[in-house]
């Protein structure tokens, strides 16, 4: 019995080392861009998806999405999500408030099979401090860029540390790619803390239709970015 404990004991270790190994960043953390669409994946034993339902789950209140394959009426957002045709819980038209876990769960006759497979949504939203779609050269504007993600995600640290012991960046880049830095005299780039990084400058006539795009990367890897696009008046 004792024996069997022990094996026991290294069998959960081994495991959950494996499962923390493959849950990184890559697997079970999405980013995603506001207005884009994504797909989070079911890590599913079970490819029958009227077995699956679908929880949101953010600041530790949960909502379902999807009962048993079947979508939920009467939530706010419903329009917007559907079940792919691998259990895969597609959203459309993403918002900042889309962000949060999300946690597929699949049962047979009322039994739950296997573990919750939970993906973070992480999404990435550029706001402007002008309320204008059109701006006047010669004013300033600042962009503000955030990664919204909910705490439970990078798990009692704040959201700069995470993204700093993942080796994930937010940066603002120009039309060619380059990265804007604070040693370009016409912008000025700042890291105010909680998974922001914002752009000011001063607007030139040769602006309009200028873009500026917010990246976010893993080890040098974009995930996604949003484009700014000037439109003056
Ligand atoms: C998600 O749903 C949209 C709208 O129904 C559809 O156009 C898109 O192809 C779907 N994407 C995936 C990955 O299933
Ligand atoms: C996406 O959502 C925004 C508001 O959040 C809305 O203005 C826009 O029309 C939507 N786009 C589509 C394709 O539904």
């Amino acid at each position: 019995m004792a024996d069997k404990c022990h094996l026991c004991l290294l069998g959960l270790i081994i495991l959950s080392s494996l499962l923390t190994g493959t849950s990184g960043v890559d697997d079970a953390h999405v980013f995603i861009s506001s207005s884009k669409n994504v797909r989070l994946p079911c890590n599913n034993h079970l490819h029958v998806c009227k077995s699956t339902t679908w929880i949101y789950d953010r600041h530790s209140s949960s909502v379902e999405l999807i009962n048993l394959g079947i979508k939920k009426k009467d939530i706010e957002r419903h329009e917007r999500l559907s079940l792919g045709s691998d259990c895969s819980l597609n959203i459309t038209n993403v918002t900042k408030e889309d962000y949060g876990s999300y946690i597929c769960r699949q049962y047979v006759n009322g039994q739950q099979q296997g573990t919750d497979a939970r993906v973070f949504l992480h999404v990435l939203h550029v706001s402007s401090s002008s309320s204008q779609t059109e701006i006047s050269a010669g004013s300033s504007v600042t962009l503000s860029c955030q990664l919204y993600s909910d705490s439970e995600s990078y798990d009692g640290v704040s959201c700069d540390d995470w993204i700093r012991s993942e080796g994930i960046q937010l940066f603002w880049v120009n039309q060619a790619g380059v990265k804007l830095t604070i040693s370009d005299s016409r912008y000025q780039i700042s890291a105010p803390g909680l998974c922001i990084i914002t752009l000011t400058t001063t607007l030139l006539n040769e602006d309009d239709n200028r873009e500026w795009r917010c990246e976010v990367t893993h080890r040098n890897q974009v995930k996604t970015s949003v484009t700014y696009t000037v439109k003056s008046s």
